[in-house]
């Protein structure tokens, strides 16, 4: 997904766009940092590093936190919360990492003021990002707060939701071009749907989130964000393209009726309750997106044989079509019975998976 999220920050103006491990380094001023939070679709966090230093035993963590002057950043009425990755050998565990970071800085306040802020790990006023990786320690302001793929549009979910992030960044790679029919018959709570509609009219990715981490910094700059927000806005164009939706489980259908139903922007999005094997296509060919069951977190009575049935209804019904399926299980994938055209390695979460592509020619 890196290249991907490169793209979208180019495209938003960003200077000396890097892609590191899982990640993308960027410059930028205040309104790009506002602007990329609301509208990249594949990150997941915007972090803003404040201080870099090398560590080589545990001293070092506390002792150069500790002498960041975090007063220009939160009071000691406020809250915070702090992030841990660790890829060190100098600590062994990053919840250590994250409890020695906050007692780093709330003991800094205590010192100076004699009382401190609290810690509030769901909704902090300061979210402190600590990043460690080969003797070096980055500390960061996280401007987003929650993860990006809160995106504030699911408001319920099926038992096995595909991150909204990830379902962004499928879509993206497959290269739809927001122009022929775009089909999930496997649709679950609609997210696939959903962010292909945002994507196709231009819809941006934080328009319907209510809120954002910087709106509670203190340089936090409301005229600058609404004017972020206006621009982006009218940016939003109308789109004809269909986009449609189905799922053997009328419960998932109502919920994804009532996600997509929330975003108002739903005129060309159908959504009906049928077993993939009985659906047809409604129009000229287009492309298929969708997360068939994985045996990890949906039990399937017999995968091996829903995976053949997939395979079959493509080459029966959808000639003409590209698919691209995601899933976690490599052994099933090889029994949809297909040649794939392509195979991406992409995780949902923890689970590795393979996004592939069959075209139906
Ligand atoms: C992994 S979930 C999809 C999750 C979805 N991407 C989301 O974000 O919510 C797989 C879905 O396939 C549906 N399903 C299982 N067998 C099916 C079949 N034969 N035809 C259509 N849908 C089926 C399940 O009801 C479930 O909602």
């Amino acid at each position: 997904m890196e290249e991907i999220l490169q793209r979208e920050l180019d495209l938003l103006g960003a200077v000396n766009t890097q892609i590191l491990k899982r990640a993308v380094s960027f410059e930028g001023d205040k309104a790009l940092l506002y602007r990329a939070n609301y509208c990249c679709r594949t990150a997941l966090r915007i972090l803003k590093p404040i201080l870099v230093f090398p560590i080589t035993k545990q001293e070092d963590l506390y002792n150069n936190i500790n002498k960041i002057s975090w007063e220009a950043y939160i009071g000691n009425e406020n809250s915070l919360a702090v992030d841990a990755v660790n890829a060190t050998s100098v600590f062994t565990n990053s919840q250590y990492v994250a409890l020695k970071t906050k007692d780093a800085v709330v003991d800094r306040f205590r010192e100076k003021t004699g009382s401190r802020p609290s810690v509030d790990l769901d909704n902090p006023d300061l979210r402190i990002n600590i990043h460690l990786y080969k003797e070096t320690c980055t500390v960061s302001l996280d401007s987003s707060g929650s993860s990006l793929h809160k995106r504030g549009y699911r408001h319920v979910t099926g038992p096995a939701p595909l991150n909204e992030v990830l379902a962004a960044g499928l879509i993206q790679l497959s290269g739809w071009d927001k122009k022929i029919p775009l089909y999930d018959p496997m649709c679950g709570s609609g997210t696939i749907l959903i962010e292909a509609n945002m994507l196709a009219r231009n819809i941006p990715s934080g328009y319907f989130r209510p809120v954002f981490g910087f709106e509670k910094w203190m340089d936090f700059d409301p005229e600058l964000w609404n004017k972020i927000k206006e621009e982006e806005n009218e940016k939003i164009q109308n789109t004809i393209v269909d986009i449609y939706g189905s799922d053997l489980s009328s419960r998932m259908i109502g919920i994804a009726t009532e996600n997509v139903g929330f975003t108002k922007f739903r005129d060309h999005i159908h959504l009906e309750v049928a077993a993939f094997e009985n659906t047809l296509p409604k129009g000229p060919a287009g492309m298929i997106i969708s997360n068939p069951p994985y045996d990890e977190r949906l039990q399937l009575d017999d995968i091996i044989s829903f995976y053949k049935s997939i395979g079959d209804v493509l080459k029966k019904k959808y000639t003409g079509f590209e698919a691209w399926i995601i899933s976690s299980d490599l052994k099933a994938l090889k029994f949809i019975g297909l040649h794939p055209s392509k195979k991406i390695t992409v995780f949902n979460g923890p689970l590795e998976c393979r996004f592939v592509r069959f075209s139906l020619y």
